[in-house]
């Protein structure tokens, strides 16, 4: 199906300990979020992107990608959701329908494949509800108590690990966001807020490669990988 996309980007990144926000930061010639919104601008079914930026961000203006006709910029917010529903609400008012499919997805994760987007939009294009990459848990996993011992080990074949893009409904995604966020629930993520609404969000299995760069050794091996 055709969809949107809305790009969060108005993260600082402080766990990166650089001098920019990690989604300025180079990778293979170009700044990393640019690698991010090609996924999505190689795509023919993209109706449009938006890309939610910290008010004051000095980085942003000088890309080549923010002269793209199918870019357009809105103020983030204070977390993650604030910017995400920021950039559904710009969506809204430019007439995109409360039907239309919505990607969001982090600009920290320059990785996704083709093969993953189009294994999302494919699975999930019937879907009632929508979905998300998302990638099984690989180690044995334990639950800590507050002295840092081992209280037991989780029942890991239950266990994903949510990545994105994560796809819902424009209407759908807007009325969960609205709500989570005005009761103070805790909203990671797109799939927690229609959770929060009583929804039952569906799991894609996804690369596990399509990492949220986080730390410098990511960014590292991701060079490393594409220099290959
Ligand atoms: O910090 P973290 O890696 O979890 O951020 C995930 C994504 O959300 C990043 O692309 C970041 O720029 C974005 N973000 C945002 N607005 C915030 C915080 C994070 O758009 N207030």
């Amino acid at each position: 199906p055709d969809f949107w996309a809305v790009i969060p980007a108005a993260g600082v990144g402080s766990r990166m300990r650089a001098d920019r926000p990690k989604q300025y930061l180079p990778l293979a010639g170009k700044a990393l979020i640019e690698h991010t919104l090609d996924c999505f601008l190689d795509h023919p079914g993209l109706l449009g992107l938006v890309v939610s930026i910290a008010p004051e961000d000095p980085y942003w203006p000088s890309l080549t990608c923010a002269l793209d006709q199918r870019v357009q910029r809105v103020d983030g917010g204070a977390e993650r959701a604030d910017s995400v529903l920021a950039g559904l609400c710009h969506l809204r008012e430019r007439g995109a329908r409360l039907t239309d499919w919505v990607l969001v997805h982090d600009a920290a994760r320059p990785n996704l494949a083709r093969g993953d987007l189009d294994r999302l939009l494919g699975e999930l294009a019937d879907d009632p509800v929508g979905g998300l990459l998302a990638v099984p848990a690989r180690d044995t996993l334990k639950r800590a108590g507050a002295d840092g011992r081992v209280v037991e080990t989780v029942d890991r074949s239950v266990i994903w690990q949510a990545y994105t893009p994560q796809m819902f409904r424009l209407g759908a995604l807007l009325d969960a966001l609205q709500a989570a966020l005005e009761a103070g629930a805790a909203v990671t993520d797109e799939a927690s807020a229609i959770e929060w609404v009583g929804e039952s969000p569906r799991l894609v299995e996804g690369r596990a490669d399509n990492l949220k760069v986080t730390r410098p050794e990511d960014l590292q091996w991701l060079e490393q990988r594409w220099a290959r």
